[in-house]
Formats: structure tokens, sequence, C-alpha cells
């Protein structure tokens, strides 16, 4: 599948074949929840030479020491999973580093990737980048056509640079780059930390927490309607070698479900599945957030792909993850 290919340098469309298996892949961010699910998917898949840097061992900011290590390691296909995550409440007090930071790592990173003339690079954003009140299901063509949530917008600016990092080097060196949108993520490694979570890790912590303390109450942010969409990180692992073996264009594909629940319902499953037994209370003085957030997925099921992990199974596993390292999580 592939948006006409006429963007790309030359005007030859180019052609998505299988990887092949021998070659180097660097997935940089290979520790983190999408990384270290992009590297299990790979070595799932027979791929034999795949290799990452932790941030102390190649600290991506550092441009220098971006292009030495890709002048040595000379990787022919790059994920892009490295960057500065975080929650509401780390987006919203650090803004500066989460556009400075993005954009040195993105730039650093494609620059290098360019140098050495990598030709299959999947640049990973987040669905952040679309209009505050985009119409649902947000389709990948709103992107730039209103404002960005407050609260994430020095983020989100970062991820469109990135989106259109790629397609830049699409028109002025043909080089069939991609970028993918994935929705809410969750699942092994994830961030469980109070300062840095997204909800739906939040929520297993703060419940699995109450559980183990046999409290009576738990106290969530807002009124639980918001309706959100949560995708399984085994399946965007999934997806992400779909779409590099599968499509080009320079457009990027949103991924995600298809499908989203209140964070009533989330709440509730997580109680469930971690054995809480007490009430659940909504504190609705604190901010709601945008109604509801759920991605168009059209385009990734055009190109072959459809998720296959249920909320259900992959909260469950998920919990089981969590129990298993919590004494070991990043704080
Ligand atoms: N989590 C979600 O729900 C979600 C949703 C949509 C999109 N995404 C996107 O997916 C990508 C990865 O997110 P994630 O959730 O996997 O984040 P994460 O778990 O926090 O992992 C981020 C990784 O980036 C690496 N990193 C950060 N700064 C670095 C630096 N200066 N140099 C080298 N490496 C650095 C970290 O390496 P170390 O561990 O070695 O420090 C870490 O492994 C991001 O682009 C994000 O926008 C995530």
């Amino acid at each position: 599948m592939s948006d006409a290919g006429t963007d790309l340098k030359g005007g030859v469309p180019f052609t998505p074949t299988p990887l092949d298996r021998s070659e180097r892949v660097y997935v940089a961010g290979h520790r983190g929840l999408v990384g270290s699910a992009i590297v299990r998917k790979l070595e799932a898949e027979g791929f034999e030479d795949v290799i990452g840097r932790t941030s102390a061992e190649l600290d991506l900011k550092d441009r220098d020491q971006t292009f030495a290590f890709f002048r040595e390691a000379k990787p022919k296909v790059v994920v892009l999973a490295a960057a500065k995550v975080g929650g509401i409440l780390a987006n919203s007090t650090y803004p500066v580093d989460f556009l400075s930071d993005n954009l040195r790592i993105q730039t650093n990173v494609m620059d290098a990737a360019l140098e050495q003339g990598v030709e299959r690079f999947l640049f990973l954003g987040s669905s952040c980048i679309y209009p505050k009140f985009a119409s649902q299901p947000i389709k990948e063509d709103t992107l730039l056509t209103g404002h960005l949530e407050e609260t994430n917008d020095a983020y989100a600016i970062a991820k469109i640079a990135g989106i259109l990092g790629v397609q830049s080097v699409r028109k002025q060196y043909g080089l069939p780059w991609i970028s993918a949108m994935p929705t809410n993520l969750y699942g092994p490694n994830d961030n469980f930390s109070p300062k840095g979570s997204h909800v739906l890790p939040a929520l297993i912590r703060r419940y699995d927490e109450a559980a183990a303390a046999g409290v009576h109450a738990v106290t969530n942010w807002g009124t639980g309607t918001p309706r959100r969409e949560f995708l399984h990180v085994d399946d965007m692992a999934d997806a992400c070698l779909h779409l590099l073996e599968h499509y080009d264009g320079p457009a990027q594909v949103n991924v995600g479900t298809g499908s989203d629940v209140t964070i009533k319902e989330i709440a509730e499953t997580i109680a469930e599945v971690v054995g809480f037994t007490g009430d659940t209370e909504w504190d609705t003085t604190k901010p709601d957030g945008t109604p509801q957030k759920l991605l168009d997925v059209t385009k990734l099921a055009e190109a072959g792909w459809t998720a296959k992990i249920s909320l259900a199974d992959g909260l469950a596993s998920t919990v089981d993850w969590y129990r298993e390292h919590h004494t070991a999580l990043r704080e």
C-alpha cells in the first residue's frame, strides 16, 4: 500500500518489501515501553542484528556522539522510539525539556541517519499532535488544522517537526522514511512513576497499592466520563514492523484499535483485575481533559493491519508484569 509515492525526489514510488532479517536494525530507545516491545518483536521475527544504546551510553541530544555512533554502527534500518515522554503533569511542568530534548534527539538521529543513507526509517510520534478540537475519530489529515491542547503543546510541536523532518527527507533526498502516530499505549516496561506516568499505568499502580493496603476508597481526577483509546504495546510493535514492510507514504499513519472506553470503565476493569473491592470516588473539581480522543485507523487497516490484543487480556498481563517488577521500576 502506498500514497502515490510521487512526493519522493525523482518521482519514482517506493514499493516496500520484507526486511532482510540479517541486516542491522537500530532501535533508538530500546529500553522504553515502545522500543523494548519493538526489540522483542524483531527478535521474535528472526532479526539477527538488533542494536540499541541506553541514554547513559549514547545521549542522542549530543550531536557529536550521535554522529559517531551512526558512523561506526552503520544501521540499515532505524526505528526512532527514543524521546522525552511523560504524562500531563510532567509535560505542563517541563515544557522546555519536552520541546528542546525532543527536537534535538530527532534532529540528531535523522541527520546522522541521512548521512549514512539509511533507507528505512520509522519515526514515532504521538496522537497529541492533532488539534484539541479535532472531530472524532481523528483522521491523519486534521494535522495542523487547529489549536493544540495547551498542556502538551511543546511536546506536540516537537513531534510535528519530526513528521515534517521525515517528509522533507523524502522530498529532498528521495529516501522512503515513514512516520507512525500511536494512540495511548500500555504494557510491559511502562512508566508507573506517580510523577511521570500516563493515565493507565497510574491507575494500575493506584489500585494495586490500594488493594495491597486494604484501603476502602480510591479517588481519581475528573468525572471519569472522558473516552480514551488504549493499544497494547506488543500490538504497536507488530504494527511498526508491518508498516516498515508494507507501507510507504509521506503522511503519518495513525496506530490504534479504532475503539475507545471511558476512564470510568478502564478504572473499574483495573480495580477488578487487581482485586480492589473498595469504592471509587471521582474528584470532579479536577479537570477532565478533552472529552474524547480516538484515532481513525482506516489508513492502517488499508495497509493491512488491525489490533489483536483485547483490552482485558492486555490489562491482565500488564498487571502481572507490574507486580513482578514493581520493586525495580523507574521513579
Ligand atoms: N507511551 C505512550 O503511550 C505513547 C503513545 C504514543 C506515542 N508514544 C511515542 O513512542 C515513543 C517512545 O515512547 P515510550 O512510551 O516508549 O517512552 P519511554 O518508555 O519513556 O522510553 C523512552 C526511551 O527514550 C530513551 N531516551 C530518552 N532520552 C534519550 C536521550 N537523550 N538519548 C538516548 N535515549 C534517550 C530512553 O532511554 P533510557 O531508558 O536508556 O534512558 C527510553 O528508553 C515516543 O516518541 C512517544 O512519543 C508513546
